[in-house]
């Protein structure tokens, strides 16, 4: 498996991706959105003999903690057919490991709890902030001492906003 950031040319296939993942085309539309508005801090692509599955990982302005930095993950896709195979975690992980060297406090996530929590994503520490996306499937991963201190009102990219 190899993971490399995405390129202009595999647009077309990540948009499938995402939207034979999602079943839909929402999502597929919002990773366009973000790219378009040059909102995309990190964006990797998993290749097997052909694109596998896709991260997405966006500018998120914490109002609380404005010296901090800190990013939204989202969407994850991987194709129907690589899923179960580790190419949503290693996609996950290396995104984590790139973002902390590039000296990133945070991480939010909306996502299944049962997933999310493998990375060190908790429900708890998102609690201390103020988003759009309250509840339990709103998790946070802190990528640095400072990261556990981020608080208050949080906003997402624009393209968040016109999620259907
Ligand atoms: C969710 C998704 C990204 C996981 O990627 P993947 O490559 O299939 O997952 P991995 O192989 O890395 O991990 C598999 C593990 O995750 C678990 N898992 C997969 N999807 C899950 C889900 N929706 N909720 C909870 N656990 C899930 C599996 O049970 C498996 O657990 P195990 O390791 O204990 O056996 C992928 O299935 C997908 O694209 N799904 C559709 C789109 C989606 O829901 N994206 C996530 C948005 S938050």
């Amino acid at each position: 498996m190899d993971i490399r950031v995405e390129e202009i040319a595999d647009w077309s296939a990540l948009y499938a991706i995402c939207e034979a993942a999602f079943r839909q085309s929402g999502e597929a539309d919002l990773v366009r959105r973000l790219h378009d508005d040059g909102e995309l801090t990190l964006s990797l692509v998993a290749y097997a003999d052909k694109p596998a599955g896709h991260v997405a990982f966006s500018r998120l302005t914490l109002h609380g903690t404005p010296d901090l930095k800190g990013c939204a993950l989202a969407p994850l896709a991987v194709a129907p057919e690589f899923q179960r195979q580790g190419v949503g975690s290693v996609l996950v992980r290396l995104g984590i490991e790139r973002l902390r060297a590039d000296g990133y406090d945070l991480v939010l996530v909306l996502g299944e709890p049962d997933y999310y929590a493998r990375f060190g994503f908790t429900p708890g520490l998102a609690t201390q902030m103020k988003t759009p996306y309250e509840g339990p499937y709103l998790q946070a991963l802190a990528l640095s001492e400072r990261g556990k201190n981020a608080h208050g009102p949080v906003s997402y990219a624009r393209a968040f906003a016109e999620l259907k």
